[in-house]
């Protein structure tokens, strides 16, 4: 499919349009106050930032460089979502190879949207004796919000719509845009 051509700002993945909702210079403006906010929070230790594939990955590695200190990273895949809509199962497609015991952890999710993906996950995490789990989303959609998670930092609260860009994808497009883009209903 053609990429469409106007208005200028519009961004056309397979069928779908989205519209600016975030700008890059925002979104880094306030991944920087998180890496700062955690940096305090974790002065001293060498916490495990854990990261949620695939769409947190751009997330957490702006965050690790905006923290201030030592640390370390590991990655979990997870899969809930075909499509615009979460399928109602989580799969582990691919586990953390950590000792997690008496660690510090900081999830690292893009978007808690039902919560059903990071409230399966923590409790896994629960299990394996972690000092502490501290739990950062990029975005959160708090309308959605199905499940008793714990979210100690969000990046922006937004309206219960469909988004892109910023390590997000729909059907695999718009990982790479640098903001945030919303559906056009
Ligand atoms: P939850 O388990 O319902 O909270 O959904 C979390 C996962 O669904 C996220 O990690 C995303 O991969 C995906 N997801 C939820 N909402 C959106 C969205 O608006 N755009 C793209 N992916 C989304
Ligand atoms: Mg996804």
């Amino acid at each position: 499919m053609q990429p469409y051509a106007h208005p200028s700002d519009h961004i056309q993945l397979h069928d779908l349009l989205f519209v600016p909702l975030f700008s890059e210079a925002k979104v880094r403006e306030r991944v920087r106050e998180l890496g700062a906010t955690l940096s305090q929070q974790y002065h001293n230790k060498t916490p495990l930032f854990i990261s949620i594939l695939s769409g947190a990955f751009v997330f957490a590695s702006d965050l690790m460089r905006d923290f201030d200190g030592n640390c370390e990273v590991g990655f979990v895949k997870l899969s809930s979502y075909t499509g615009t809509q979460s399928s109602g199962r989580v799969q582990t497609v691919m586990g953390l190879e950590k000792d997690l015991k008496d660690r510090h952890l900081i999830v690292v999710e893009d978007i808690v949207d039902t919560g059903r993906t990071l409230h399966f996950f923590l409790d896994h995490l629960r299990s394996q004796g972690p000092a502490s789990i501290c739990t950062v989303t990029f975005l959160r959609k708090p309308e959605a919000l199905a499940f008793p998670v714990q979210v100690d930092h969000a990046g922006f609260d937004i309206e219960n719509r469909f988004v892109v860009g910023y390590g997000l994808d729909y059907e695999g497009l718009g990982r790479n845009l640098p903001g945030v883009y919303q559906l056009i209903e």
